[in-house]
Formats: C-alpha cells, structure tokens, sequence
C-alpha cells in the first residue's frame, strides 16, 4: 500500500490479538507496521513484523521491491514484534546492511541467538543515503526500551518513529483520516507504554519537534498523515507534570497511605502526619486505602516527592489494597522519590518489611528504617510515630535531623 510517491506500508494485520505485552488489551486487534523506502541508488525496508505474520509482510513487500534492490534495512526496536522477520528478511536480501541503534547491539545478539550478525550502529543524525532520499537516524532511548531510535526520510518529511506516536488499533483504511476512532487507545498506549518515561519522552520531543514533519509512520496502527504534529503536540502535553496548578510549583508533596482494621495503623499515620507537619514548607495528603481503589492515586504519586505506605500485618502479609497501590507504581516513574512504610502488627509483622522492600526494588530513597508497633500504639509509641514523621519530612527538605543513636536499640 503506498503512503507516499517513494513510501510503500509492508506491514501486517492482526486483528484478533486481544492482549500485547501482558499489561494491554487491544480490543481491536493491532497491526505491525513495516515500510519500504525507494531511492534512486537502493532500496530500504523499516521495521519487520513479528515472525507469526512474517508472510504478510514478505507478501506485501515482494509487491513492491526484488530482494536484490534492498541496500539498507533499519530496525528502530527490536521487541519481537518489529524484529520476528528479520532473520528471514536477512536471509534473503544478504547484501543489505542492517542498521540498529547503539543499545540494540547486544539484544540483538540475544534476540536472535545469533553472534554472527553483521548490522551498523548509528545514533542521532547519522546518515544513510539511498541516491535522491536520505535517512537519518535520532537516538530516542527508552521508548519504551533502551533500544530505540527513529528514522526521519528528510526528502519527504517522513517520520518513523517506531512504537512512538504507536496504538494498537487494526483497520484496514490504514490511515488516521479514514480509520474508526482510535483516540481511546493512542492514549491507551501512551499510559500504559510510555508514561513511565515521561522524561526520556521530553528529550525525544527536543528531538523530533523541530522537524519538517508531513507524516508520522509508527510502527503500530494508524499511519498519522491528517495532523500529524497533533499527535506531537499530544505527547508533549501528556508528559508534562499537570497537576499542582493552584499550588506553587516548587511546593513539595509528601502522600501517607495507610489501610487499617482496628485503627492502629490509621493512628501511625495521624502521627507521621502531625510529626511531618512540624517540619512544615511542604503540603501533606492522608489517604486510607479501605475503598480498594487506587487507580485516582497514580496521578498523585506521580507528582509527589514523599510517599509512605502503612500497613497492618494481616497472615504474615501486607494487605491487598496496598499491594494494588504498589503495583500500580509500575505505571509511572517512583525512582529518587522519598519513601518509607509502617504499620501495627500483633506477632510477627512482616508486612512492614515487605514494603519497604518493595519501595527500595523501586529505587525510592527510604531515609528510615520501617516502623512497626506492636498492637495499640502507646503515647511513647505515637511519639516515636512524630519522630519518625519529622525524620521523613527534614530529609524531605534537605535538611536531615542529628540524631543520637540508642545502643540498646541496636
Ligand atoms: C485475620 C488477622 C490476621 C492477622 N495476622 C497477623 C500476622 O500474620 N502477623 C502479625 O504480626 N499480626 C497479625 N494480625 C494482627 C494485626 O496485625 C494486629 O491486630 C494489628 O494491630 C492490626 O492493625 P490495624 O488496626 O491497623 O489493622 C492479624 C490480625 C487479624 C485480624
């Protein structure tokens, strides 16, 4: 199918995937998009498909090109879904030179199980020239693995931008001006795939924002040819920090979350608090868990710079509510941000622990050691709660209390 004079979409359909990558439903199926380029001195193929639809693709592109014009294939990502024919592809055009990222050299050795690949690594604004059209390479890491980049074909304003400005959406019109509406899951996809990398989006922003650009080829679902620096736009504003708009920017934020069945724990928590509150200079949220809600929390501790997280212990375990809190941190981007857990326990109090583990796997920085209080915190208890709350809140602020050590505590 062409998209443009010199463009031809070599790519598959699938549409009765259901789930992607274990975290997605796809309730209309996805495509794998793969495009050809031609040059007046070669031909180069964009992206592959995974290996299931491999005849697809190879279908299509035999439509377009004989194996022996191909002089340059790119692979933007090496997920198995853009590398599954590669090998294939490899085998029957020999001469072609594969182009890959510098952080895609060793996945694509384990990807394929194969050492004995010969491939380029380019990073940003290395050129490829085909005779009259010319790619160029922009290293974009971490969207949403270490090993992407994308391709810009400069003649035509041609971005391939990988799984970048990507959904999964299957139609075969192909195009975003003649598709279904596929506005659910372009943001779908971006909640899911790239918020995490929030930040390594804005660099790639930095990057692919002062281009010419006519048209955005990613590598799954619609081709973005209607408006296509609309979609740009859209990246940019859904990575930049929303919220705190009736606060000060530069007011920190510390989130408590506790869950609690007797009220031990909610009571560690009104301390933390108020302990917290002396330090004072930065805003304090409490919030209990007993709803099992915690998808309006992800936004919140998104922005904030302190989260602490209490926890009964309940059969030697941390409760479900807030292990659905910690596993929804996965969504977003936690590391460097100031964390701490505690909670009531009636003998073996494991749950605090296991929390805190949790926030240090996420690389949180957690200033101190957990508290854990045996059954009904006493007044010497909940002091120890506001003491712990001022620890949390000075470190907050940078400025961490002297502390005299108790060797019998040791
Ligand atoms: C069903 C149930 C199971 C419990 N299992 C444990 C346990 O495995 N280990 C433990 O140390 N305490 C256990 N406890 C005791 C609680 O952790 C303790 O009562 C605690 O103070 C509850 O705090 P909360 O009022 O914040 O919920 C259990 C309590 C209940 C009701």
């Amino acid at each position: 199918m062409a998209v443009t004079d010199r463009v031809h979409w070599i790519g598959a359909f699938d549409p009765k995937m259901r789930t992607f990558d274990v975290i997605l439903k796809t309730p209309n199926g996805t495509t794998y998009n793969a495009y050809l380029v031609r040059g007046s001195e070669g031909v180069a193929v964009i992206d592959t498909v995974k290996a299931e639809t491999a005849d697809q693709f190879f279908t299509r592109l035999e439509a377009v090109a004989d194996y022996s014009e191909i002089k340059v294939i790119v692979l933007n990502h090496l997920e198995p879904d853009h590398s599954g024919a590669l090998p294939e592809l490899m085998r029957r055009a020999p001469q072609a030179t594969l182009y890959i990222s510098d952080a895609a050299q060793l996945m694509l050795k384990a990807l394929l199980n194969n050492s004995n690949i010969a491939y380029t690594p380019v990073t940003t604004n290395d050129r490829v020239s085909l005779g009259d059209r010319t790619l160029r390479f922009l290293n974009t890491p971490y969207l949403h693995w270490p090993d992407t980049q994308c391709t810009y074909l400069e003649e035509e304003g041609v971005l391939f931008s990988g799984d970048v400005f990507g959904c999964h959406y299957c139609d075969e019109q192909l195009f975003n001006d003649s598709v279904g509406d596929f506005r659910f899951s372009f943001e779908y996809y971006y909640s899911h795939i790239m918020r995490p990398f929030k930040q390594y989006v804005l660099s790639a922003l930095e990057l692919i924002e002062p281009l010419q650009i006519n048209l955005i080829a990613p590598t799954h679902g619609p081709i973005l040819r209607d408006h296509p620096r609309h979609y740009v736009e859209r990246y940019r504003e859904l990575s930049t920090p929303q919220l705190h708009l009736e606060i000060d920017h530069d007011v920190k934020t510390m989130l408590i979350f506790y869950i609690s069945s007797y009220g031990n724990t909610m009571h560690m928590a009104e301390a933390i608090r108020d302990g917290a509150l002396e330090i004072g200079g930065f805003r304090i949220s409490l919030y209990d868990l007993e709803g099992g809600e915690v998808e309006p929390f992800v936004d919140l501790v998104e922005d904030a710079d302190a989260i602490l997280v209490g926890s009964p212990t309940i059969n030697g375990d941390a409760v479900k509510p807030v292990w659905d809190l910690l596993s929804s941190f996965a969504k977003i981007n936690v590391k460097g941000k100031v964390a701490g857990a505690f909670g009531s326990y009636g003998w073996s109090g494991e749950a605090v622990r296991m929390v805190e583990d949790r926030l240090r796997g996420l690389k949180m920085r957690v200033p101190a050691g957990g508290l854990r209080i045996k059954l009904i915190p006493s007044d010497v208890e909940l002091e120890d709660c506001r003491d712990y709350g001022r620890d949390i809140g000075a470190f907050l602020m940078g400025k961490p209390r002297a502390r005299e050590i108790d060797m019998s505590q040791l």
